[in-house]
């Protein structure tokens, strides 16, 4: 079965507000092959290079959620006249949507495929992992000190919590486009804050951002927003919710 909630949330801030839309998918690599009718010439020219199936999969995961994002946001776009093009840092790039300006921030894991869409006003960064304690080793050998320390200081598992502070950082680098081609201090969480199940963070260098994470059945979700900004995310986290306990099912 394909599941997929596909929706808009406003981002309101002082003295402007703008709207993003989201794609939450999950599905088998059987299902994704009946959506490749979704892909613009260019994608599906690129998709036939692709020799791993993984990679196959996560492609199309990523691309139909960011293109049902898109859709989310702008109804009348023909999703398969729209191209994600990868930049040279391998960020998505948006071409030929009718739309103009829109951009994507895309993350998939397993059968999930998560993408945010936004006016590129208003950047967005979102990552999404698996709760896996085989790689909480390999995540705390890439935290600072002071994330270590705040890792002990919320209710939640170690290994959750090193997940949560090691995806803050992956959204981060990916609002900021570069990816973690960088020294990883520069992406230093320095605040975490429980807020209901949900939970907050800004950042050390990078004080114009903060991150919003959820932990939901073995995923955890985190999405990186200007810090001034106010995103009404009350729909995307419960279908998140809902879609990572299936998913985990
Ligand atoms: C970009 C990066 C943060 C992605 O995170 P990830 O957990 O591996 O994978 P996700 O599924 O969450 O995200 C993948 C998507 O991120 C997006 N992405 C890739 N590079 C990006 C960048 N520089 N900026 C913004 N988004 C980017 C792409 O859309 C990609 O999906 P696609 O290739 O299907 O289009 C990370 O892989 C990275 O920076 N890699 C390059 C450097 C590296 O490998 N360092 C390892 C040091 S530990």
């Amino acid at each position: 079965m394909m599941l997929i909630h596909r929706g808009k949330f406003t981002l309101k801030r002082e003295h402007s507000i703008h709207t993003a839309g989201f794609c939450i998918l999950h599905s088998s690599p059987d299902q994704l092959i009946q959506q490749l009718h979704l892909l613009h010439p260019e994608e599906r020219s690129y998709y036939d290079t692709l020799k791993f199936d993984k990679r196959r999969e996560s492609y199309l995961l990523g691309r139909i959620s960011a293109k049902k994002a898109i859709g989310a946001l702008s109804s009348f776009e023909d999703l398969a006249r729209v191209a994600i093009e990868a930049g040279v840092f391998q960020f998505p790039v948006v071409k030929y949507a009718t739309t103009h300006n829109l951009q994507v921030s895309i993350t998939h894991c397993d059968g999930l495929g998560i993408a945010l869409s936004y006016p590129e006003v208003h950047p967005l960064g979102i990552d999404l992992e698996r709760t896996d304690k085989a790689n909480t080793t390999a995540i705390k050998e890439q935290l600072t000190a002071h994330e270590l320390a705040l890792t002990t200081t919320v209710p939640l598992p170690g290994d959750v919590t090193c997940t949560m502070v090691w995806t803050m950082k992956e959204a981060l680098s990916k609002i900021l486009r570069t990816g973690l081609t960088m020294d990883l201090k520069v992406l230093e969480v320095q605040s975490l804050e429980k807020d209901g199940d949900l939970y907050t963070s800004h950042f050390t260098h990078l004080i114009q951002y903060k991150a919003i994470s959820c932990h939901a059945g073995a995923y955890i979700c985190s999405i990186v927003v200007p810090g001034k900004t106010s995103p009404d995310l009350e729909e995307f986290w419960r279908f998140f919710r809902e879609t990572a306990s299936r998913a985990g099912e």
